[in-house]
């Protein structure tokens, strides 16, 4: 019953200090980049960008809507508008307006890339993305977010919105799961 869930934990990648200096960093950059443009829309995908764009709105001086999406990018589908299961869509018009899409990590690229052209499709002016994690060496789709935190190994992770099996979201710091913990599938 009163089972840590830090025990499950092998080891720390990025610790909260290193998110929270992460957060400042990004949140210069682009406070710095979007401050003459128009107001835009910060779209965080949900559920594991919650605790980075709680953390990075702070940093963030410019005038910004929050907005959430619930997508499921359709396993082993070509990337296209059509690929794309949405649980939970967008609720404001975005045509003519700039998207800065908040995500916590980017692995094959393919949820992006769906994410991203349906935006364009349905007249979103400019679309950018800001990344807590990047795991370049997983790509399958070439895809460069604008703003990354950090690069991480093709390692998988948790914490910090990020789950194994829905859990390990509200680690304050991303971290990599013991093996005895992943079943074999
Ligand atoms: P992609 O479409 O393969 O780029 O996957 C992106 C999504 O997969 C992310 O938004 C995460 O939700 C999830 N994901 C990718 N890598 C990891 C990981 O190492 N741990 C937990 N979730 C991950
Ligand atoms: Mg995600």
């Amino acid at each position: 019953m009163t089972k840590s869930i830090h025990d499950d934990i092998e080891r720390i990648l990025v610790s909260e200090s290193e998110i929270q200096e992460i957060c400042k960093k990004l949140g210069k950059a682009i406070t710095a980049d979007y401050k003459t443009k128009e107001p835009i829309i910060l779209l965080g995908l949900l559920k594991g960008c919650v605790p980075f764009m709680g953390d990075i709105i702070k940093h963030l001086n410019i005038p910004l809507e929050m907005e959430f999406m619930d997508v499921e990018s359709y396993k082993g589908g070509v990337s296209s508008t059509g690929d794309i299961k949405i649980r939970m869509d967008i609720n404001t018009p975005i045509k003519g307006r700039n998207i800065l899409i908040c995500e916590d990590i980017i692995d094959t690229g393919k949820t992006l890339d769906t994410v991203i052209k349906l935006l364009l499709h349905r007249g979103a002016k400019n679309v950018e993305v800001v990344t807590l994690l990047d795991k370049p060496a997983a790509r399958v789709i070439p895809l460069k977010p604008k703003y990354i935190g950090i690069t991480i190994p093709k390692e998988f992770v948790v914490g910090y919105g990020m789950d194994y099996k829905e859990y390990y979201r509200n680690l304050p710091y991303v971290g990599i799961l013991k093996n005895n913990v992943i079943d074999k599938e």
